[in-house]
């Protein structure tokens, strides 16, 4: 089959290649991919780790080629949106019927492969800050994969949303119409505390943003795209009275039962209610296009790669 093969002489560490067709386990489907997203984590992480000729790719939608061998998961030829741990830049990939969800009719394959690592993760992060109905939730690095869908899904949970970005002039207005109440600059800026945060961005960032929570309130680390420690002031994390205060971590593979939350995210996706918010799509033989752009902080939002005849 064709596919995205890692290769360090290559631009941006990717080429088009063959590679071997997947095997799938008993409990995994094969599915015939269409479109996948990329993320910021496996364009770094993965990429530069895989050795040379791994096929990467967490996130894709396609069509179930053959069904899971134990009965599990939904019949060949069902609409997919799909997560594992690699081989989703390739035409078939075997993936675990538990991280598999379905598609409605109308779905548009790119839009809904923006789903599985961003908004997944979105969600199941504000499902840790526990009730939001009523109360400030802010979300930092909002203009991100991650960040756009945490702001449309905190609105759709009745949260009086904060969104912070390092460019408010330049993305405020697009992060109103997703659903924010406030846009600043850096969780410094906020006015009232906050309920819970669903924070992208780790290090300073993160260590202001705790600093902003109310009495009870949460921070889910969710990422940490600086690259910078998290030093917090003495006294940040004593527990006098008023300063009940959580940080929990967070990794999406962890969470279990994801994929019923992917059909119901791909259901959002389809009917409009939730914006992919896809800033980047082409044809894959572009992914090195889509990969230096991700790097360089130049895409605020996802890169879709449409899979096509390229030979
Ligand atoms: N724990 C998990 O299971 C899990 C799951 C998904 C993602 N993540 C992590 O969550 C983070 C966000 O993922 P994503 O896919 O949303 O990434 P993304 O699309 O690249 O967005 C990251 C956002 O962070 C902001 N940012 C602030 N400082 C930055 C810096 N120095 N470099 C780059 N961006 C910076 C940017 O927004 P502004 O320019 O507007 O400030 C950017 O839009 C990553 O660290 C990722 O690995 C973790």
């Amino acid at each position: 089959m064709r596919a995205l093969l890692v290769d360090r002489s290559a631009p941006a560490g990717l080429r088009l290649g063959e590679a071997p067709d997947p095997e799938p386990a008993p409990h995994q489907a094969l599915v015939r991919v269409t479109a996948t997203s990329l993320n910021y984590g496996e364009v770094t992480a993965v990429v530069r780790n895989a050795p040379d000729g791994a096929v990467p790719g967490w996130d894709a939608a396609g069509v179930v080629e053959r069904a899971a061998a134990d009965g599990s998961g939904p019949a060949a030829g069902t609409p997919v949106v799909t997560l594992g741990f690699e081989g989703a830049w390739a035409e078939y990939r075997a993936v675990d019927t538990s991280y598999i969800g379905t598609l409605p009719g109308n779905a548009d394959f790119g839009a809904v492969s923006t789903i599985p690592v961003a908004a997944g993760s979105a969600l199941r992060a504000l499902h840790r800050l526990g009730p939001i109905l009523g109360r400030r939730v802010l979300v930092t690095g909002a203009t991100g994969g991650v960040g756009r869908y945490a702001v449309q899904l905190a609105r759709l949970g009745g949260a009086h949303v904060v969104a912070s970005t390092g460019d408010p002039g330049a993305h405020g207005d697009a992060l109103r119409a997703l659903g924010a109440h406030e846009v600043v600059d850096r969780p410094s800026s906020l006015g009232d505390p906050v309920h819970g945060v669903l924070d992208m961005v780790g290090g300073p960032t993160l260590v202001e943003a705790y600093g902003r929570l109310a009495e009870g309130g949460t921070l889910v680390a969710v990422g940490h795209v600086t690259g910078e420690p998290e030093t917090f002031p003495f006294g940040a994390l004593s527990g006098d009275l008023g300063h009940d205060r959580s940080v929990v971590t967070f990794f999406l593979p962890s969470c279990g039962g994801l994929a019923p939350d992917f059909t119901w995210l791909a259901g959002q996706v389809a009917s409009g209610r939730l914006d992919p918010g896809i800033s980047w799509r082409g044809g894959w033989q572009k992914a090195q296009e889509a990969v230096a752009l991700l790097l360089g902080r130049r895409l605020h939002g996802k890169a879709v790669l449409d899979l096509g005849p390229v030979f």
